[in-house]
Protein backbone atom coordinates (compact mmCIF):
# COMPACT_ATOMS: atom_id res chain seq x y z
CA UNK A 1 0.00 0.00 0.00
CA UNK A 2 1.54 3.83 -0.93
CA UNK A 3 1.35 6.44 1.24
CA UNK A 4 -1.58 7.94 -0.79
CA UNK A 5 -3.56 4.69 -0.79
CA UNK A 6 -3.42 4.47 3.16
CA UNK A 7 -4.93 8.04 3.01
CA UNK A 8 -7.25 7.53 0.94
CA UNK A 9 -8.47 4.04 2.68
CA UNK A 10 -8.52 5.75 6.16
CA UNK A 11 -11.57 6.57 7.78
CA UNK A 12 -12.26 6.77 11.58
CA UNK A 13 -13.17 3.33 12.84
CA UNK A 14 -15.75 3.05 15.83
CA UNK A 15 -15.89 -0.53 16.21
CA UNK A 16 -12.58 -2.94 16.89
CA UNK A 17 -12.11 -6.51 16.75
CA UNK A 18 -10.11 -7.85 19.84
CA UNK A 19 -7.02 -9.29 17.42
CA UNK A 20 -3.98 -8.13 19.45
CA UNK A 21 -1.48 -5.11 17.44
CA UNK A 22 1.56 -6.56 17.19
CA UNK A 23 3.71 -4.65 19.89
CA UNK A 24 6.42 -3.81 17.06
CA UNK A 25 4.18 -2.10 15.11
CA UNK A 26 3.03 -0.04 18.25
CA UNK A 27 7.06 0.84 18.70
CA UNK A 28 7.17 2.26 14.93
CA UNK A 29 4.44 4.06 15.07
CA UNK A 30 5.39 5.80 17.68
CA UNK A 31 8.87 5.92 16.04
CA UNK A 32 7.05 7.87 13.03
CA UNK A 33 5.43 10.23 15.95
CA UNK A 34 8.73 10.95 16.81
CA UNK A 35 9.98 12.16 13.70
CA UNK A 36 7.04 13.97 12.71
CA UNK A 37 7.84 17.82 11.84
CA UNK A 38 7.46 19.98 15.04
CA UNK A 39 8.06 23.82 15.21
CA UNK A 40 10.85 25.31 15.88
CA UNK A 41 11.97 21.47 16.91
CA UNK A 42 10.90 21.56 20.82
CA UNK A 43 9.84 18.18 20.81
CA UNK A 44 7.99 18.46 23.57
CA UNK A 45 5.61 15.67 22.72
CA UNK A 46 5.86 11.85 24.69
CA UNK A 47 4.07 9.16 23.20
CA UNK A 48 1.86 6.44 25.82
CA UNK A 49 1.62 3.47 24.66
CA UNK A 50 -1.89 1.47 26.38
CA UNK A 51 -2.25 -1.90 25.47
CA UNK A 52 -2.51 -3.41 29.28
CA UNK A 53 -6.67 -4.85 29.11
CA UNK A 54 -8.15 -2.96 32.15
CA UNK A 55 -5.86 0.38 31.42
CA UNK A 56 -7.17 0.15 27.94
CA UNK A 57 -10.62 -0.22 29.27
CA UNK A 58 -9.85 2.57 32.14
CA UNK A 59 -9.22 4.74 29.38
CA UNK A 60 -12.01 3.97 27.23
CA UNK A 61 -14.08 4.78 30.12
CA UNK A 62 -12.78 8.17 30.14
CA UNK A 63 -13.52 9.22 26.47
CA UNK A 64 -16.65 10.00 24.76
CA UNK A 65 -17.10 8.86 20.72
CA UNK A 66 -19.31 9.60 18.02
CA UNK A 67 -20.83 13.07 18.61
CA UNK A 68 -22.88 12.87 15.72
CA UNK A 69 -24.24 9.41 16.56
CA UNK A 70 -27.15 10.42 19.30
CA UNK A 71 -28.15 6.70 19.71
CA UNK A 72 -24.70 5.73 21.11
CA UNK A 73 -23.89 3.57 18.20
CA UNK A 74 -20.18 5.25 17.41
CA UNK A 75 -19.09 4.18 20.99
CA UNK A 76 -17.17 0.88 20.79
CA UNK A 77 -19.67 -1.78 22.80
CA UNK A 78 -17.79 -3.22 26.14
CA UNK A 79 -16.04 -5.62 25.77
CA UNK A 80 -16.10 -7.16 22.23
CA UNK A 81 -15.79 -3.26 20.26
CA UNK A 82 -12.92 -1.75 22.64
CA UNK A 83 -9.77 -0.78 20.60
CA UNK A 84 -6.93 -3.27 21.80
CA UNK A 85 -4.73 -0.15 22.15
CA UNK A 86 -4.43 3.47 22.81
CA UNK A 87 -1.18 5.84 22.47
CA UNK A 88 -2.02 8.88 24.39
CA UNK A 89 -0.35 11.95 23.21
CA UNK A 90 0.74 14.28 26.22
CA UNK A 91 3.01 17.50 26.44
CA UNK A 92 5.85 17.69 28.42
CA UNK A 93 5.86 20.67 30.37
CA UNK A 94 9.44 20.43 31.28
CA UNK A 95 10.48 20.72 27.99
CA UNK A 96 8.54 23.38 26.62
CA UNK A 97 5.37 25.14 28.60
CA UNK A 98 3.31 25.36 26.18
CA UNK A 99 2.11 22.82 23.73
CA UNK A 100 1.75 23.86 20.25
CA UNK A 101 -1.10 22.08 18.73
CA UNK A 102 0.13 21.74 15.21
CA UNK A 103 2.87 19.25 16.62
CA UNK A 104 0.08 17.11 17.85
CA UNK A 105 -1.66 17.07 14.81
CA UNK A 106 1.64 16.36 12.65
CA UNK A 107 2.72 13.50 15.55
CA UNK A 108 -0.71 12.26 15.39
CA UNK A 109 -1.26 12.10 11.92
CA UNK A 110 2.15 10.12 11.13
CA UNK A 111 0.86 7.62 13.73
CA UNK A 112 -2.92 6.98 12.08
CA UNK A 113 -1.51 6.73 8.23
CA UNK A 114 1.23 4.48 9.12
CA UNK A 115 -1.06 2.24 11.34
CA UNK A 116 -3.41 2.29 8.31
CA UNK A 117 -0.52 1.39 6.01
CA UNK A 118 -0.16 -1.96 8.47
CA UNK A 119 -3.97 -2.70 8.19
CA UNK A 120 -4.58 -1.09 11.71
CA UNK A 121 -7.69 1.51 11.84
CA UNK A 122 -7.90 3.93 14.64
CA UNK A 123 -9.79 6.98 16.00
CA UNK A 124 -8.57 10.36 17.26
CA UNK A 125 -10.24 11.50 20.14
CA UNK A 126 -9.83 15.03 21.91
CA UNK A 127 -13.20 14.68 23.58
CA UNK A 128 -11.85 13.10 26.67
CA UNK A 129 -10.87 13.17 30.44
CA UNK A 130 -7.08 14.18 30.12
CA UNK A 131 -6.93 14.89 34.34
CA UNK A 132 -8.91 12.22 34.97
CA UNK A 133 -6.94 9.86 31.71
CA UNK A 134 -3.35 11.08 33.40
CA UNK A 135 -4.69 9.55 37.12
CA UNK A 136 -5.54 6.42 35.42
CA UNK A 137 -2.26 6.19 33.64
CA UNK A 138 -0.32 7.08 36.74
CA UNK A 139 1.37 9.99 34.46
CA UNK A 140 3.74 12.84 36.12
CA UNK A 141 2.11 16.05 36.77
CA UNK A 142 4.79 17.46 34.08
CA UNK A 143 2.77 15.51 31.31
CA UNK A 144 -0.34 17.28 30.22
CA UNK A 145 -2.57 14.81 28.19
CA UNK A 146 -3.62 16.40 24.60
CA UNK A 147 -5.17 13.58 22.90
CA UNK A 148 -5.99 10.09 22.45
CA UNK A 149 -5.69 7.64 19.15
CA UNK A 150 -8.07 4.61 19.55
CA UNK A 151 -6.05 1.89 17.29
CA UNK A 152 -7.37 -1.55 16.43
CA UNK A 153 -8.22 -3.99 13.41
CA UNK A 154 -12.05 -2.46 12.48
CA UNK A 155 -15.17 -4.37 12.64
CA UNK A 156 -16.77 -2.02 11.11
CA UNK A 157 -16.90 -0.27 7.42
CA UNK A 158 -16.97 3.38 7.09
CA UNK A 159 -17.12 5.43 3.47
CA UNK A 160 -16.84 8.89 1.81
CA UNK A 161 -20.32 10.18 1.25
CA UNK A 162 -21.44 13.22 -0.89
CA UNK A 163 -22.51 16.27 1.18
CA UNK A 164 -26.04 16.40 1.16
CA UNK A 165 -28.16 19.08 -0.51
CA UNK A 166 -28.54 20.98 3.02
CA UNK A 167 -24.75 21.30 3.05
CA UNK A 168 -24.44 19.70 6.58
CA UNK A 169 -21.81 17.22 7.52
CA UNK A 170 -22.66 15.09 10.37
CA UNK A 171 -21.49 11.16 9.60
CA UNK A 172 -24.52 8.37 9.83
CA UNK A 173 -25.51 5.11 8.86
CA UNK A 174 -25.90 4.22 5.90
CA UNK A 175 -28.90 1.20 4.57
CA UNK A 176 -25.98 -1.41 4.76
CA UNK A 177 -24.23 -0.57 7.69
CA UNK A 178 -21.42 1.60 6.78
CA UNK A 179 -20.96 4.63 8.53
CA UNK A 180 -21.66 7.52 5.78
CA UNK A 181 -18.83 10.48 6.13
CA UNK A 182 -19.69 13.19 4.30
CA UNK A 183 -16.77 14.95 2.36
CA UNK A 184 -16.55 18.12 0.29
CA UNK A 185 -14.79 17.15 -3.06
CA UNK A 186 -11.68 18.26 -4.77
CA UNK A 187 -13.28 20.61 -6.89
CA UNK A 188 -15.03 22.17 -3.65
CA UNK A 189 -12.06 22.70 -1.93
CA UNK A 190 -9.19 23.34 -4.95
CA UNK A 191 -8.20 26.23 -6.14
CA UNK A 192 -5.53 26.87 -8.89
CA UNK A 193 -4.02 29.63 -9.40
C1 LIG B 1 -8.94 16.98 16.49
C2 LIG B 1 -9.91 15.84 16.39
C3 LIG B 1 -10.65 15.47 17.49
C4 LIG B 1 -11.53 14.39 17.42
N1 LIG B 1 -12.20 14.01 18.56
C5 LIG B 1 -13.07 12.97 18.49
C6 LIG B 1 -13.71 12.53 19.69
O1 LIG B 1 -13.48 13.03 20.78
N2 LIG B 1 -14.58 11.49 19.58
C7 LIG B 1 -14.83 10.86 18.38
O2 LIG B 1 -15.63 9.93 18.34
N3 LIG B 1 -14.20 11.24 17.25
C8 LIG B 1 -13.32 12.28 17.27
N4 LIG B 1 -12.66 12.66 16.14
C9 LIG B 1 -12.89 11.92 14.86
C10 LIG B 1 -13.80 12.72 13.92
O3 LIG B 1 -15.14 12.61 14.35
C11 LIG B 1 -13.64 12.20 12.48
O4 LIG B 1 -12.32 12.38 12.05
C12 LIG B 1 -14.60 12.93 11.52
O5 LIG B 1 -15.93 12.59 11.80
C13 LIG B 1 -14.29 12.62 10.07
O6 LIG B 1 -14.37 11.23 9.81
P1 LIG B 1 -13.14 10.45 9.13
O7 LIG B 1 -12.00 10.52 10.14
O8 LIG B 1 -13.64 9.08 8.91
O9 LIG B 1 -12.79 11.20 7.90
C14 LIG B 1 -11.73 13.70 16.19
C15 LIG B 1 -10.96 14.06 15.08
C16 LIG B 1 -10.05 15.10 15.18
C17 LIG B 1 -9.18 15.44 13.99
Amino acid sequence: MTTYEAMLARRTIRRFTQQPIDPEILKKAVNVARLAPVGVNAQSLKFVVVTTPALVEGVFDLTKWGAHLKDGSGTPKKPDELPTAWIVIAHDTKIKENPMREDLGAAAENIIIYAQSEGISSCWLQNIKRDEIAAVLELPENLQILACIALGYAAMESREAPIPPSGETPYYWGADGVLEVPKRTLEDVMIER
